[in-house]
């Protein structure tokens, strides 16, 4: 693992002071040129959460929708598509949040997901953790919000987690593959 980590990592660019003056942007477009890595961090996340009765993948746009199917295929789920506002024809549910300027909003498709499925988030990583926190309120998860925030917040790294739905307090949090190794 710890060979694929390092592909993976290596195969990420950073490109500082994008898209402003002091952030560290962590580009995954470069690890999509890399098959190899590519493949890697797929397989990675598939092993970690095949068997753990895994049924509905949550996809963030944009970049949770290059991870997330391909790991809903492996695994057996269904792909469910978290997205920016206006896109979702079908009836949704709606959660805001902050971002570095200004908010923004999430929705999913009502009845995407049912009372006690097992739902595994995926994007590309976190920054404030607001966009995962407002993913997590989608499949009813209000409580644990605040301490998934202090766990999270400051971690570059290709991030995934899983939550049981809706049973409050009942968080399952996860980090894997983050960049500075501590997986
Ligand atoms: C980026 C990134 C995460 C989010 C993390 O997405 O892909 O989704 O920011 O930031 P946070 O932890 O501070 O909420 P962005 O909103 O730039 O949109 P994109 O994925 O559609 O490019
Ligand atoms: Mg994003």
């Amino acid at each position: 693992d710890d060979t694929r980590i390092a592909r993976i990592s290596s195969a990420i660019r950073v490109i500082p002071d994008f898209p402003k003056p002091g952030i560290l942007f962590q580009d995954i477009t470069t690890l999509l040129l890399d098959p190899r890595a590519f493949r890697d961090t797929i397989d990675l996340f598939v092993e970690r959460y095949k068997n753990k009765n895994i049924s509905v993948v949550a996809g963030i746009e944009a970049r949770g929708f290059i991870f997330g199917p391909p790991i809903a295929l492996a695994i057996g789920a269904k792909f469910v598509p978290m997205r920016k506002p206006k896109k979702l024809p079908g009836e949704v549910i709606s959660e805001e949040y902050s971002l570095e300027y200004g908010k923004d909003v999430m929705e999913m498709h009502v009845g995407a997901v049912q009372a006690g499925e097992r739902a595994l988030i995926v994007d590309d990583l976190i920054a404030t953790g607001g966009t995962l926190c407002a993913a997590i309120r989608l499949l009813g998860n209000v409580e644990n919000f605040n301490f998934y925030i202090n766990m999270r917040s400051g971690f570059a790294c290709l991030h995934i987690i899983f939550t049981t739905h809706p049973n409050k307090g009942d968080l399952f949090h996860d980090h894997y593959l983050e960049r500075d190794g501590k997986s």
